[in-house]
Order: structure tokens, then C-alpha cells, then sequence
């Protein structure tokens, strides 16, 4: 069910999420850091089903970013192994509510191969839904994705390039760009997320830690994206 307080006929295309703050939530109640990971998931399927009741199309989240190896060992080694959990237990009951999940990120060999092969799978197994699809941002950097992009223009021995050359060589080409990305846990940054696609993207910082944020916080800051004016850089005004 839609909220009333949304317009049904605006609801972003693509949404976004930076899902900050697990490490704080955990602090505060004198967990460890990585109960605040756990957190986090309840967190992050609640706001999938709610951007499935809504019929939103694109939905992604970022994971894990290329700069997160630069955390203690054992958080590193806990995320991928919870992310690689995540993929196995949460898979099936998302191709049944016809969702298509996708990867996005470099694929190299700091990823270890086990967790390569089941992005895949699960890529593999949903590609034919129609219903949302989710894209789970996992080793990834925004400028690593630019950089991979210009390096596979020069393998392919391209002479000129224009911005949908650029657009054709990013991670998903399909991908459309997000006009919502929510950050949560109070940080006005973007931390090398999405950095080419984000060019008009309305920004919404929220001060709830992501352990804590729900689809009604998604909700929100879908209302709030629908009371502002985007522009692209003309005079707006609809
Ligand atoms: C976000 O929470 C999850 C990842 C970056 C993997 P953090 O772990 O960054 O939590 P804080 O920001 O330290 O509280
Ligand atoms: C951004 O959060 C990355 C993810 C949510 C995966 P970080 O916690 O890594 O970002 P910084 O270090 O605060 O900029
Ligand atoms: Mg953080």
C-alpha cells in the first residue's frame, strides 16, 4: 500500500542507499561492532518489501565499498561472510517475489572466489524477473568504476569519447541513474558512492543509524524527494 501522503504517480525510479551506522548502533549498546552488521539486515529487508509496495523499480544498496578492506581483518572477514549469507538465505524468497538481483562492483581477486560464485548464481537464477530490481553494491567504489571504464574504452581501442560511451562501459549500463540516495547515521558525505551516476541526484541525510532506519523512513524521504523541485541545471517548475 502506498501512503497516503505520497503521489503514487512520483515514486523515483531508482532509489539508492548508503547503510550507515551499524558499527555506532552496536557501540551504543555496548555490542560489538559486527552485531551491528547483523542489525542491519532486518533493517535492509524491511526496506526492500517496502520499496516492493510501492513498486519502485530500482533499488540498491551499498554493501561494501573498495575502501572497506581497510578495516580490521576479522570485520572485513565477518562481512563477507555475512554478505555471503545473505545471498544463500535470502535468494530463493526474493525470486519469488520476482525480484531481479544484481551485483555491481569489481569482480577481482580481493573478492574471494566462493562469494564470486554465488553473486552469480543468484544473478544467474533471478535475471528473468520483471519486479524490482536490487542491486547490491559489494566491493565497490565510484571511482574504481570510472577508472575500469576509461580502462575498458582503451582495450577496445576507442578514439573519442562522449558521455554515453562513458555510460556504456560503467558496471551496469542498464543501470538508470538513482534520483534518490539516502544516507543514513548523520554523515553528509558520499564516501565514493555511485560518483558518476549521481550527477542530479536529490540527497536526503538522515540521522537514524541504518540498524534503525524501516520502510517508513523510506517512505519519508521519498515524501521529502517529492516536495522538492529538480532542475538539471534549467529553470525547473512542472
Ligand atoms: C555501515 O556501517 C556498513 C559498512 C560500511 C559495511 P559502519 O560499519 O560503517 O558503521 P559506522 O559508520 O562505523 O557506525
Ligand atoms: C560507506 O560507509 C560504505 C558503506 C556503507 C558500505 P563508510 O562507513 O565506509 O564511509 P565513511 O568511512 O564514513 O566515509
Ligand atoms: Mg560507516
Amino acid at each position: 500500500m502506498i501512503p497516503d501522503y505520497l503521489d503514487p504517480e512520483y515514486i523515483p525510479e531508482h532509489i539508492a542507499c548508503v547503510m550507515d551506522g551499524n558499527g555506532r548502533w552496536a557501540q551504543k549498546r555496548g555490542l560489538k561492532r559486527t552485531d551491528g552488521h547483523t542489525a542491519g539486515e532486518k533493517a535492509l529487508f524491511d526496506v526492500v518489501e517496502g520499496a516492493i509496495e510501492i513498486g519502485v523499480n530500482w533499488f540498491t544498496v551499498f554493501a561494501f565499498s573498495t575502501e572497506n578492506w581497510k578495516r580490521p581483518a576479522k570485520e572485513v572477514q565477518f562481512l563477507l561472510d555475512f554478505n555471503e549469507q545473505i545471498i544463500i538465505q535470502r535468494q530463493e524468497e526474493l525470486h519469488e517475489r520476482n525480484v531481479r538481483i544484481c551485483f555491481l562492483g569489481r569482480r577481482d581477486k580481493k573478492v574471494p572466489q566462493r562469494i564470486l560464485r554465488r553473486m552469480q548464481e543468484a544473478e544467474e537464477l533471478t535475471k528473468n524477473n520483471t519486479g524490482l530490481t536490487f542491486t547490491v553494491a559489494f566491493n565497490y567504489g565510484g571511482r574504481a568504476e570510472i577508472v575500469d571504464a576509461v580502462q575498458k574504452m582503451i582495450d577496445s581501442g576507442i578514439k573519442r569519447v562522449d558521455e554515453k560511451t562513458i555510460e556504456r562501459n560503467l558496471y551496469n549500463p542498464e543501470m538508470p541513474d538513482p534520483d534518490l540516495v539516502i544516507r543514513t547515521s548523520g554523515e553528509s558525505r558520499v564516501s565514493n558512492f555511485l560518483l558518476w551516476e549521481l550527477a542530479y541526484s536529490e540527497l536526503i541525510f538522515s540521522d537514524t543509524l541504518w540498524p534503525d532506519f524501516s520502510r517508513e523512513d523510506l517512505f519519508r524521504a521519498i515524501k521529502e524527494f517529492q516536495d522538492r523541485d529538480r532542475r538539471f541545471g534549467g529553470l525547473g517548475g512542472t
